[in-house]
Order: C-alpha cells, then structure tokens, then sequence
C-alpha cells in the first residue's frame, strides 16, 4: 500500500493539519542483505526533504522492513546517523512478495525466530541511543496467536508497541477484532510488558473513535496512543476533530492538494506520473464531493498539469462539498 505516505505527505499534512499529531511513521523502508538502501527509499528519509518539523527526531518514525538482526541493526544505524532516533520494525505487512522473504507479518509465523531476531536487535542496539517500536498485528492466521507474540514482546525493551488489530489473513478488510486486540494488550501486560502501547485499525471518524475507545473498556487505560492510517487519508482534518475541532473546509482541501502536487513534482518531475500520485490521494478524497464521477473521470484522464488543474476546478465548482 505504500507509494503516497512518502515525504511530500508528510510535509503537507504537518504543515495544514499537523496539529495535534504526535507522530509521523515513514513508509517501510528495505534494509536488503547488500547493505545499501533502494535509492528511492532512502531519498525519502533525506533530511532535507524535512519541511516544517521542529524536531524530526521526535517527530517521525522510520519504519524498517528487515528479517534478520543485521540488516536490521545496519539499517538502524544509519538512519540513526540521519538524525532519526524513533525506529519501528514492520510485522504488519501482509504482502505476499513480503512474506515470502519471511519479513513483515510473515515473521509472526515462526515464533523462535522473531524472539531470537529480537533478541539480537535489542542486544546489539542497546548502547545506540535509539527507540525501537514494534508494529504488529494479532497473529498471522487466527489472533489466538498473539499470547504467545505477547510474551515474547515483553521481553524486551521496547518503546511503543502498535498493534494493528486484525491477523495477516484479514489484509486490512473485516471489522478490527477489539475483543482479540484486548486480550493481548491484557496478555502483554501479564507478561510484565513495559511499552506504551499504540491501538491501530477502523478510526476513520470521531464516531469510530467514541465507539472504539468505549469498547475497549478497562482496556483503554493502557493506551496512550491510536495511530490512523485510512482514515487520515479520507479525511486529512481527522485529527483536528478527534480533538473537538472543525471538519476540512473546501480552502484547506485545495491548499492541501495543491502543496501535494507542488511536493510530488519536486520527487518526481514528470506531470502524468505526479497525476498519478494524485489520482491515489483522489481516490480517498472523492468522498468531499457529492456526485463527482464525471469529474473523476476528467481528473483520471488528465495527461497534463494544465488538464488536471482545470478537472480539479471543475469539482470544486460543481460538486457540493461534504
Ligand atoms: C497508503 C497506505 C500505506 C501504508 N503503508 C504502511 C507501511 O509502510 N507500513 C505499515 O506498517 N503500515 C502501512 N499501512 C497500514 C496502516 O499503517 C494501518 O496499519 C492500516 O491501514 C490499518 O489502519 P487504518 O484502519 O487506520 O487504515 C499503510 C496503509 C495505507 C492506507
């Protein structure tokens, strides 16, 4: 899914929205056994791509796609020399091509392996001023397995642990499985796990927020963040309402989505490839507007700036905003 959460982003969304974000998490980044980044990968943790942030060592989080301690602790140090302190492991992606190099959720399937990978990760970084993040998902097949994740998480000193409440099969379709996700924030804690933990899965709206965090019931004590994924991308102003604010008024869309293009064209110069970056925010943006398809089409049809701002125009002009 990745492709849109890349600098640009994040820029943006800090400079209209930014308040009351606590964090930002890059995408994934691959820390390959050759021991060199993928060049657009790197590109997009450069720090002078950072704009807006005062301090991006507490700001955002380089999320590492690694399946083994060395690459991991490779990779760690030198986005620690980026000036990055805040560094999340990926046991999330479901992926089948990520899985299949026994990386993201396909490390939650061999248990020993993830403990001893663990093991490695926290005793080589120790002395490496650093915070190390797990994000990860209830099992791989059935969230009976998160127990046992649990337990070995505990074991370590880990800073924030995310839990994105749905197991590897669920992709990131059906309802977030808050019984389950309880049971190993319960489980963790038995464990005698330290971490502050991070709920993630389904807060697209203050409502599902309310809803979640009601559910969540004894639970919820123990939660000192919620990650947004989705729901941020629908709704660039979520946060602000989450915390009594007002919903995206039509101006900040439209400034929103003209720094976007302004950034992407600066990542990648060609204008039908930015359309294209375009297209996959739209995709979640087309929901301000009432009865937009006509207009949809025009702004996927678009080959150039030109064709595009003028699509763009069209539907603020003609479609009520919602
Ligand atoms: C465009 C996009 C890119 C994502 N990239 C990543 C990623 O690189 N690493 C990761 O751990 N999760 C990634 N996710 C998953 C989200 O972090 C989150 O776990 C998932 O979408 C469930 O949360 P939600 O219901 O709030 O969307 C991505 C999600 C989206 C929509």
């Amino acid at each position: 899914m990745e492709g849109i959460t890349l600098y640009p982003l994040r820029n943006t969304h800090k400079k209209i929205f930014g308040e009351g974000v606590d964090k930002y998490f890059t995408p994934f980044v691959t820390t390959p056994k050759n021991l060199h980044f993928k060049k657009r990968e790197k590109k997009d943790i450069l720090p002078e791509h950072i704009e807006g942030f005062k301090d991006y060592s507490k700001e955002i989080s380089v999320q590492i796609m690694s399946g083994n301690v060395e690459t991991f602790v490779w990779g760690a140090r030198q986005i620690r020399q980026l000036g990055y302190r805040d560094l999340n492991l990926n046991l999330g992606c479901p992926a089948p091509t990520v899985i299949n190099r026994h990386k993201g959720a396909g490390l939650l399937t061999d248990g020993y392996y993830l403990e001893e990978m663990l093991k490695g990760i926290f005793d080589e970084l120790k002395d490496d001023d650093m915070d190390i993040s797990l994000k990860t998902r209830l099992g791989f097949y059935d969230p009976d397995e998160a127990k046992d994740l649990m337990e070995s998480y505990a074991r370590f000193p880990v800073k924030e642990l995310i839990i994105h409440a749905r197991v590897r099969e669920d992709y990131y379709s059906g309802k977030a499985r808050i019984e389950a996700f309880k049971d190993a924030v319960r489980a963790y804690r038995e464990f005698g796990g330290k971490a502050d933990i991070c709920y993630n899965g389904d807060v697209n709206s203050p409502e599902d927020f309310e809803r979640i965090m009601d559910s969540l019931g004894d639970v919820r004590d123990e939660i000192s963040a919620v990650m947004m994924g989705r729901g941020l991308l629908y709704d660039p102003a979520l946060v602000r309402r989450l915390t009594g604010g007002d919903g995206v008024h039509p101006d900040e869309l439209r400034k929103y989505l003209s720094e976007l293009y302004r950034g992407y064209s600066e990542y990648i110069p060609e204008d039908r490839n930015v359309i294209c970056k375009m297209l996959e925010h739209w995709a979640f943006l087309h929901v301000h507007f009432k009865d937009c398809e006509k207009h949809l089409k025009a702004i996927r049809k678009a080959k150039t700036r030109g064709e595009y701002t003028a699509a763009v125009n069209a539907i603020f002009a003609d479609c009520k905003f919602v």
